[in-house]
């Protein structure tokens, strides 16, 4: 018997393999008829007191992504959504979730910076593409950074350090910082202290509470009694309205100046009503920028969630476009690693906090602005720090 040699087409392959074998030989942008949708890991805090700093990195990134057609690089989006809790210690296994079990393209996340360290291990590991919308850690982008590690936020470095110019240029001298006992206080604290020793400022106390503690009563009894020129402070979400309101219960206000990095006051001032009038704070988004695109991000997401963006939905929505950029230089094809990663450095997003480009260590290098609450709003009083980039200490890629 003579056996007959044909060269089989693809689908007469395919057809004798079994659709399921087949797929797992071709790459993950090829699978049977149509292009896999392109995984997104959303590993951020729902529940929390983080939790509406997280739904509205979510909301406003998918919001991006709508607006860009609903595809990236011409590829339908798939989002994984898993809720982080700002529990550090889960961090590493739920990124590995991510990662492993269900095998993103991106991983995302998250707004807490124990957190993010962990992701930013497991995403080394792994060599997986990791966007952080919001934690400021500054080893992210400091020590840690990688090619595959980009942020689209801040560093913790970047307020604080706004608001120390801010306060040293105002000719105050003796400061006292308080702040969570995490990464993100202490790197908050450093960079006031840093911009504040330019005009010989000196921070002479520090206060620290665990994380996510809110029992402020012993810290503003000792407030009182130490009387500094200024407060420093840095909190965000739940525990951010609960300082504020206690702060002015306790008959603080208006009589030791209360600043902080600009969370103090953002996205939180609806729930700290009268407390919060007349607070200062340095950051990377205002209201009353008078940018087009920050009136049509808000009108948009106004639209989309039923409440006013703030300085987190802003971020989300960045991320969508840094991921919107990127893939389309590539079309699509996450395996692509190196053109991809360039397409990320080099872009300049128009972000409705302002243009802003990447620093070499994948940071924001944007301006700070000092905000006043007046109102239902953070207003813009003036430009504090104009492109401002993190050191990036300790990375050898800046
Ligand atoms: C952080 O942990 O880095 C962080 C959390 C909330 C707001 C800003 C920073």
């Amino acid at each position: 018997m003579t056996r007959r040699t044909t060269k089989a087409s693809r689908r007469t392959v395919l057809a004798r393999l079994g659709a399921a074998a087949a797929a797992s030989f071709l790459p993950a942008h090829f699978a049977i008829g149509q292009q896999a949708k392109i995984k997104l890991g959303l590993m951020l805090p729902y529940t929390g007191t983080y939790a509406a700093l997280g739904k509205n990195i979510d909301e406003a990134l998918r919001l991006a992504i709508a607006e860009a057609g609903g595809r990236l690089g011409g590829r339908e989006i798939e989002y994984v959504v898993l809720d982080d809790e700002s529990e550090p210690a889960k961090g590493a296994e739920n990124a590995n979730k991510l990662v492993t079990r269900d095998k993103v393209d991106f991983l995302i996340g998250t707004v807490h910076s124990g957190v993010a360290m962990a992701m930013v291990k497991v995403a080394t590991d792994n060599d997986t593409m990791l966007v952080i919308p919001n934690a400021g850690v500054g080893a992210a982008t400091g020590a840690a950074c990688a090619p595959n590690i980009f942020r689209t936020s801040f560093s913790n470095w970047q307020p604080g350090f706004a608001m120390g110019k801010v306060a040293a240029a105002r000719g105050q001298k003796r400061a006292l910082a308080v702040s969570w006992d995490y990464a993100a206080g202490h790197e908050s604290i450093d960079g006031f202290k840093e911009g504040f020793a330019s005009g010989g400022g000196k921070v002479e106390n520090e206060l620290l509470l665990p994380f996510p503690q809110v029992e402020f009563q012993a810290i503003l009894t000792q407030i009182a009694a130490i009387k500094p020129e200024v407060v420093y402070t840095f909190f965000a979400g739940g525990g951010a309205v609960k300082f504020v309101k206690d702060y002015a219960a306790a008959g603080l206000k208006g009589t030791v100046p209360l600043v902080g990095a600009g969370f103090l006051t953002d996205g939180t001032l609806q729930a700290q009503g009268e407390a919060a009038q007349g607070l200062e704070t340095t950051l990377h988004y205002a209201d009353g920028l008078d940018l087009p695109k920050d009136k049509s991000f808000r009108a948009a997401f106004k639209k989309a969630a039923g409440r006013d963006a703030d300085v987190y939905a802003v971020q989300g929505y960045d991320t969508g476009q840094l991921l919107a950029a990127g893939l389309a230089a590539v079309k699509g094809d996450t395996g692509a690693r190196q053109p991809l990663i360039a397409a990320m450095e080099k872009v300049e997003i128009d972000s409705p906090r302002g243009k802003f480009t990447l620093s070499k260590a994948h940071n924001p290098v944007q301006d700070f602005y000092l905000r006043r609450v007046e109102g239902p709003e953070n207003k813009f009083v003036s430009v504090a720090v104009k492109a401002l980039a993190d050191p990036a200490r300790g990375c050898k890629m800046a």
